[in-house]
């Protein structure tokens, strides 16, 4: 028991120094989209290094996501599914239309994993390699271990933690806490990236390892990933600071994040890559809220409320399934952690940003309330 706390604590230590990557991001792009050498590190540049069987994890909208193993690893293998256009494009030819977009995507989740390689919550890039004419990039990850939950957290689609992550909360609600703040911290706080696709189902979990991953592609929102993402054509957010009146109100992120009350704005999903039709409009499910500035607001000088880290740090106060649900799942004998997350919920999400604890003291204020185990 101590040597595993010992060696958590001690892994926390060497994560807690590593800082973004920014050569890696140039070196992985240059491989990405100047046909330069893959990176040195990475142990998968082809499919020949994983073992031939792969079975399928899962199949969404664009990406086909599959298990496989690499040298005795466990590993998950993703890329986009091909298009009929793709097989018909005749050799060569751009990639357009939907196709291009989704492609997009997936480089900038290669991207993401470089740029934030080692720090908390973000899986480990084992390589990755280009197919279809060197149109369409394939990456292996490792498998970091099992889903957070599944839904979309809307009304008809309920956010539902997996038993792994309610096992968790149930058995250490601090660590469990603590393991979500870590996660949000690297990929929002120290890496400038933002999950306007806001669900349970982003993020797996793996208690052994005291860790939440975020698996799905977070979009670059700030600081130099942003510029970087923006030459290259990869999934950005504009800066969200422009002008704003009465007749022109902010842009708003996507409804899963904005947690609009009833009725789509006049200018949602501004702030996203993809235009949502009106028609996919759905509330979020009870329990959920979300920030004044992710929902448009206006200051009263005519500029609109930026979105950043600090609106992570309320949807983490106040998304059901993050840290309301690791307080309601806690056994009776947790308590006084309990009514610590709670209590740390209830600060994250106050409406001023300001007030918002930033993750890093988040995780600190956990980390501080936990008990250690006697020396010894
Ligand atoms: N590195 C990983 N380790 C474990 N499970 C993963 C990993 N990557 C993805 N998954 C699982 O596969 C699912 C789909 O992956 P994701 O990248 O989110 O694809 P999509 O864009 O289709 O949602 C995730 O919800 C998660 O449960
Ligand atoms: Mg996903």
């Amino acid at each position: 028991m101590m040597r595993r706390w010992l060696r958590l604590l001690l892994a926390a230590a060497a994560a807690a120094k590593r800082t973004v990557n920014m050569a890696g991001v140039v070196e992985v792009d240059a491989w990405m989209h100047h046909r330069a050498p893959p990176p040195r590190r990475w142990d998968a540049t082809d499919p020949a290094a994983l073992d031939a069987k792969w079975t399928k994890l899962s199949s969404g909208f664009y990406k086909e996501v599959h298990r496989a193993t690499l040298g005795g690893d466990d590993v998950v293998v993703k890329r986009r599914k091909l298009y009929k256009a793709d097989r018909k494009r005749a050799g060569g030819a751009a990639l357009r239309g939907e196709a291009l977009y989704h492609e997009r995507e997936v480089r900038g989740e290669v991207l993401y994993l470089e740029y934030l390689r080692g720090l908390p919550g973000v899986p480990r890039l084992r390589g990755a390699w280009l197919d279809a004419n060197g149109t369409r990039v394939t990456y292996a990850v490792d498998l970091a271990g099992s889903s957070l939950g599944d839904g979309d957290g809307d009304v008809g689609h309920r956010s539902r933690p997996s038993k792994a992550y309610a096992a968790w909360a149930r058995r250490d609600p601090l660590a469990c806490a603590a393991a979500l703040l870590r996660c949000f911290e690297s990929f929002a706080e120290r890496g400038g990236f933002f999950l306007d696709d806001f669900a349970v189902k982003q993020f797996t979990v793996d208690e052994r390892k005291d860790e939440i991953w975020l698996v799905d592609g977070p979009k670059a929102l700030a600081g130099p990933i942003r510029d970087f993402f923006v030459r290259r054509g990869l999934p950005a957010l504009p800066a969200s600071t422009g002008p704003c009146s009465k007749k022109e109100p902010c842009p708003a992120t996507l409804n899963e994040h904005a947690c609009h009350a009833r009725r789509p704005p006049k200018t949602q999903n501004i702030l996203s890559v993809r235009p949502v039709a009106k028609n996919r409009f759905r509330r979020c499910e009870a329990g959920s809220a979300g920030a004044p500035e992710a929902r448009g607001n206006c200051f009263p000088n005519g500029t609109c409320a930026p979105v950043g880290a600090h609106t992570h740090a309320f949807d983490v106060g106040a998304k059901v399934w993050a840290l309301p649900a690791i307080a309601t799942f806690a056994s009776k004998k947790h308590a006084a952690a309990a009514g610590a997350v709670a209590a740390l919920a209830a600060k994250m999400r106050a409406p001023e940003p300001g007030d918002r604890p930033t993750f890093a003291a988040a995780v600190a204020e956990l980390e501080a309330a936990r008990p250690r185990p006697p020396p010894g």
